[in-house]
């Protein structure tokens, strides 16, 4: 089984927590996701735990998955949130966050969307260029406001990743270059309605090896010296997200103590708040998609596919970076087969796993696709006029649907 998630068999029978899949089918319908809240709060535990030394503040970035329920079992233990559009803010602040937990972040902000924020109260918006900046500006002045700014940078560092999940590199369209510092500390002086008060990165996604944060993390330690030069009182230092976990078993995520041994030394003493967004590494492991198998075939050279009732509408990561979910069997069997998963979606790339051993389990059975709680639900869509799944939170021996399957008529409710 995976790192840290609370899906497991009992007598046979793949469970969340204390609760039966097969029930949680039978009552719900599927496809379904179920997410484990036990398995968010223990996520967030043991981040806090590693980082337990060092003056920080961790925001969960809404983006892995934007459940109302998600953000508020997480909020409960006292976890912030990076949010990255109107919509997630929206969001956040409607699972009950308070603005000043919320950090607003975004390479596209609309004027309104800055206006949202402003009017909002967030603790901080994260800017990502000049003419960002500018705007901010323009809508604060508007407000009457001064706005708290954090400015990105990128450190141009490439970290090893899928390449459509790194961010840190020059190539990529996200945060400031160095070469602009200049001019953007001018912009700070010269702007009354804007005040720097921090320096952020984000260098990617699922990064195992922590030489990458090392190497950034000195080069927003170098700003931080040459920011305070300038007498700016730069209070946060947003290290970004990025925090591995495990889909494969075959390929363990570096654990987390190992990216806060080498983080602690270089940020204690600095006198600033560290800031940590991580969304996978709270939210993956804490869902599956529980999918039914409509039908399976054998084609004249032999292979096995077995067709399930989920597909690349509820979760397009295979599909978009080859990425790897353990698919099992809800119930377990003796006899195993390699198979293809595939889902209903007229797509080549509509699969979950290939050539993969798996239970031999029999048309009308379950399967759990794991490791399916961030970047799943959130980038779901309604291509071939799929319905978005319902959702459930287990809690123990509690359940509660957290997301309504969606209808025909939802489909359709904004045309005219
Ligand atoms: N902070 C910023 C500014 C980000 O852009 C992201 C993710 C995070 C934090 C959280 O990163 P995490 O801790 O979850 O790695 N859809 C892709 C992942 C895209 C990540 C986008 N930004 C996937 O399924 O792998």
């Amino acid at each position: 089984m995976l790192d840290s998630h609370l899906f497991s068999y009992s007598e046979g029978s793949l469970c969340c927590e204390s609760v039966r899949l097969d029930e949680l089918a039978g009552e719900f319908g599927t496809p379904l996701f179920v997410t484990s809240r036990q398995s968010l709060v223990s996520q967030f535990r043991a981040f806090e735990a590693a980082f337990a030394t060092l003056p920080h503040f961790t925001c969960y970035s809404v983006k892995a998955n934007f459940n109302l329920s998600v953000i508020q079992a997480l909020a409960s233990e006292g976890c912030g949130c990076d949010v990255n559009s109107g919509g997630e803010l929206y969001r956040a602040l409607k699972a009950g966050v308070p603005p000043a937990r919320i950090i607003m972040a975004g390479i596209g902000k609309s004027e309104d969307e800055i206006g949202y924020a402003l009017s909002s109260g967030v603790l901080m918006i994260k800017a990502e260029s000049v003419s960002e900046l500018r705007a901010i500006d323009r809508v604060a002045s508007r407000l009457g406001k001064v706005a708290r700014v954090a400015i990105r940078i990128n450190p141009n560092v490439t970290a090893e990743t899928h390449p459509y999940i790194t961010t840190g590199d020059s190539k990529e369209k996200f945060g400031i270059d160095e070469a602009e510092l200049g001019e953007v500390f001018n912009l700070f002086r010269t702007l009354p309605n804007l005040s720097l008060e921090g320096l952020d990165m984000h260098i990617g996604s699922q990064i195992f090896d922590p030489e990458y944060y090392v190497a950034a993390t000195q080069k927003l330690l170098d700003v931080l010296e040459s920011t305070r030069s300038l007498g700016f009182d730069i209070k946060w230092f947003d290290v970004g997200g990025g925090f591995p976990v495990t889909y494969d078993p075959q390929k363990p995520a570096t654990p987390i103590g190992r990216f806060a041994e080498k983080l602690i030394p270089m940020l204690e003493g600095k006198g600033v708040t560290v800031i940590f967004e991580p969304g996978r590494f709270l939210a993956a492991n804490a869902s599956v998609i529980l999918t039914r198998i409509l039908y399976r075939k054998r084609n004249h050279a032999g292979k096995e596919f077995f067709i399930v009732d989920a597909g690349m509408t509820e979760l397009i990561r295979p599909a978009l970076y080859q990425s790897h979910h353990e698919v099992l069997s809800v119930t377990r069997h003796d006899r195993s087969i390699v198979a293809d998963i595939v889902g209903p979606v007229c797509e080549s790339s509509d699969f979950f796993a290939r050539q993969r051993m798996v239970d031999d389990a029999a048309e009308g059975e379950l399967m759990a696709v794991l490791s399916s709680g961030a970047y799943a639900a959130v980038m779901s869509s309604n291509y071939n006029g799929r319905l978005r799944p319902a959702e459930v939170m287990v809690d123990g021996s509690d359940v509660r649907l957290i997301r309504r399957r969606e209808t025909y008529e939802q489909l359709v409710q904004n045309e005219i």
